[in-house]
């Protein structure tokens, strides 16, 4: 598995996506579909996007009892994403049944990635809300181990953690990370960002990338110029 530039595709219709998309011409870009554009056009979105030729990461973040992730993960996989996601807080058996439901009878599966904790839970809420006393990395790094365990491919994480996250779970498991801009742009509601070359140099293996490349105004060279940085 290649390391590759995943575009968030933050839309709210399938007008604006397909309009965003429609100026890739040479290459057609991984996307990420994420809830806002899920929930509004469902799952026709998908197949419109993936008969593109795109491929497709399909970020909904499943948490529910193992029985139903593993059943919704099945239909997820009849849609024929090719990355989707749970919550690793569901725990490994819920982790196991996703895995389960995402096998297709000829033994492929998409890949399947964790969320471990999400960035806009801090250390207060972690200890005060959720009554998880250890620090932010140490949780991140333990639930990432339970996913490696259950058999998943990787984690969604902060470029920041990705190494920590491999020197844990092994080069072989994915990190996927959100939080990139470039060193020139800039730098919206994110907080702690890493440009595509120094996500490359951290050891990410997919970068996550909305604003910088959908609000620029030429996205196709935005979207090469972070390819040309993180691939090359
Ligand atoms: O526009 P921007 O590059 O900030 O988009 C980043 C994408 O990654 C968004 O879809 C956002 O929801 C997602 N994401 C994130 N931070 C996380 C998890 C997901 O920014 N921790």
């Amino acid at each position: 598995m290649g390391k590759d530039v995943i575009i968030a595709c933050d839309f709210d219709s399938a007008e604006k996506t397909l309009s965003f998309l429609d100026l890739f011409r040479d290459r057609k870009p991984f996307v990420k579909i994420g809830m806002e554009l899920f929930y509004a056009e469902g799952p026709d979105m998908v197949r419109r996007i993936k008969e593109r030729g795109h491929r497709i990461f399909l970020d909904l973040k499943l948490h529910d009892i193992p029985n139903t992730v593993k059943k919704a993960m099945a239909s997820l996989s009849r849609l024929d994403v090719d990355m989707c996601n749970v919550h690793a807080s569901g725990t490994s058996a819920m982790m196991k049944a996703a895995l389960e439901g995402l096998t297709r009878p000829d033994g492929s599966r998409p890949i399947l990635i964790a969320v471990t904790q999400l960035t806009s839970t801090d250390q207060t809420a972690l200890e005060d809300e959720l009554l998880i006393k250890e620090p932010m990395k140490d949780v991140v790094m333990s639930y990432a181990r339970n996913a490696k365990s259950a058999g998943l491919d990787g984690v969604v994480c902060s470029p920041l953690e990705a190494a920590a996250v491999h020197c844990a779970c092994g080069e072989d498991f994915l990190t996927v990370t959100p939080g990139v801009r470039f060193a020139d742009g800039d730098k919206g509601d994110q907080k702690r960002v890493m440009t595509p070359a120094q996500a490359n140099e951290a050891g990410s293996d997919y970068i996550v990338v909305g604003r910088p490349i959908t609000a620029a105004a030429d996205p196709v060279a935005a979207y090469e110029r972070c390819i040309k940085e993180f691939v090359s």
